[in-house]
């Protein structure tokens, strides 16, 4: 027999075999009366989901998790919890990559190793009226064994980049510990030390890139994100544009 997962004691682990998609199990869990803290993992998604409507390739061998979170906040900011969840995967990933390997974030919640997307972080919420949150699933899923081919951005695993042989429960220990202590400064202390340490491994910043909304396509300088976590972008003019939602692909135009 194994041993369960070493977990932060707030988590609680609801461990699956296989399931459509862990989000859509934490969604279920949330709106049956789940507690904050209701973390549950699946060794298979048979529907796994990525932003956009995209669906998130999920073989035996990768990790998929979501976690319950009730957190005391306006719904409007339940998007800082995307950049909490990237700098949570970043720490958890340092420890295990080769060294001179380069961990990098794309706006707005991509993981980048050696360029190429390793995780991916689908957030999802119900609010209650006047706009605070009832309940929010922070959804992440780690390449560690295998990544899909022919995606955009190309995508990459833990072993692809020829890290030491790591299980998954080995990812989701430090993933979830690295979760509860970055959640917890941002329940303390607000967005301002989680956007400060998610720009310090940012990648493109003060670079060309180009943003792709639902009507159109533009390229400017990646400049900063604002207190909120939207993507600031300086056009050729100086005009500054503010982003709330858009996929941005690093370098120029695309
Ligand atoms: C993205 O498009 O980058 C987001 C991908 C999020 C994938 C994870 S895997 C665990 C959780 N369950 C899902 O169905 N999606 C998220």
């Amino acid at each position: 027999m194994t041993a369960a997962p070493n977990l932060p004691p707030a988590y609680s682990l609801v461990a699956l075999d296989e399931v459509d998609s862990t989000n859509d199990e934490a969604r279920r869990l949330a709106e049956a009366g789940a507690d904050d803290g209701t973390l549950v993992w699946a060794q298979v998604q048979r529907e796994g989901r990525g932003r956009r409507g995209s669906a998130w390739v999920s073989p035996k061998g990768n990790l998929y998790l979501s976690l319950v979170l009730r957190p005391e906040c306006a719904a409007a900011e339940a998007v800082q919890l995307s950049f909490v969840a990237a700098l949570a995967v970043a720490d958890a990933l340092s420890g295990l990559v080769p060294p001179m390997s380069e961990i990098r974030f794309k706006w707005p919640n991509d993981v980048l190793l050696n360029r190429q997307k390793v995780a991916g972080i689908l957030i999802e919420s119900s609010t209650t009226a006047p706009g605070r949150l009832d309940w929010l699933v922070v959804g992440i899923g780690v390449n560690v064994a295998a990544a899909p081919d022919d995606v955009s951005p190309p995508a990459t695993s833990l072993r692809g980049e020829g890290c030491r042989p790591v299980t998954v429960v080995e990812v989701l220990e430090g993933l979830s510990r690295h979760f509860f202590v970055w959640v917890n400064r941002w329940l303390d202390d607000g967005f301002a030390p989680v956007r400060k340490a998610w720009l310090r491994q940012a990648g493109g910043k003060g670079e060309a890139i180009t943003v792709n909304l639902p009507d159109e396509s533009f390229t400017g300088i990646f400049a900063d994100i604002d207190g909120r976590g939207a993507l600031i972008v300086e056009l050729a003019d100086g005009a500054r544009r503010v982003v709330t939602a858009g996929e941005v692909f690093l370098g120029g135009a695309r």
